[in-house]
């Protein structure tokens, strides 16, 4: 497959303990689990620079371990202070398995 890339093993992602996954030139990436499905955002918490996969996910949102601040996993939406800008979301495929994104075009 062209101009995607291959990030773990979907049962390598648990809900609750965000994945975490780094590969040479995008940003890291956190990969999380709600229910049935896998989502895919930046690592990096968009208020400073803290691990998100490090932080508590609540159901749909993660919570910082910086500040506290947290976001919604499927949108990237802040859904509190201090966060105010959203997080980078990538749209995700599940292939036998194993979980892909598509190659991001631009970094966010
Ligand atoms: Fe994430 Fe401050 S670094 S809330």
């Amino acid at each position: 497959m062209k101009n995607v890339l291959r990030l773990c093993a979907e049962s390598e992602v648990t809900e609750g303990a965000p994945f975490s996954v780094e590969i040479e030139g995008i940003p890291p990436l956190a990969v999380y689990r709600i229910d049935d499905e896998i989502y895919v955002t930046n690592r990096t918490c968009t208020h400073g620079d803290a691990d998100l996969t490090e932080g508590f996910q609540e159901g749909g949102e993660i919570e910082c371990p910086f500040h506290g601040g947290s976001f919604s996993i499927k949108t990237g939406e802040p859904v509190n202070l201090p966060c105010s800008k959203p997080l980078t979301t990538y749209p995700v495929k599940v292939i036998d398995g194993i979980v892909y994104i598509e190659k991001p075009t631009r970094q966010g």
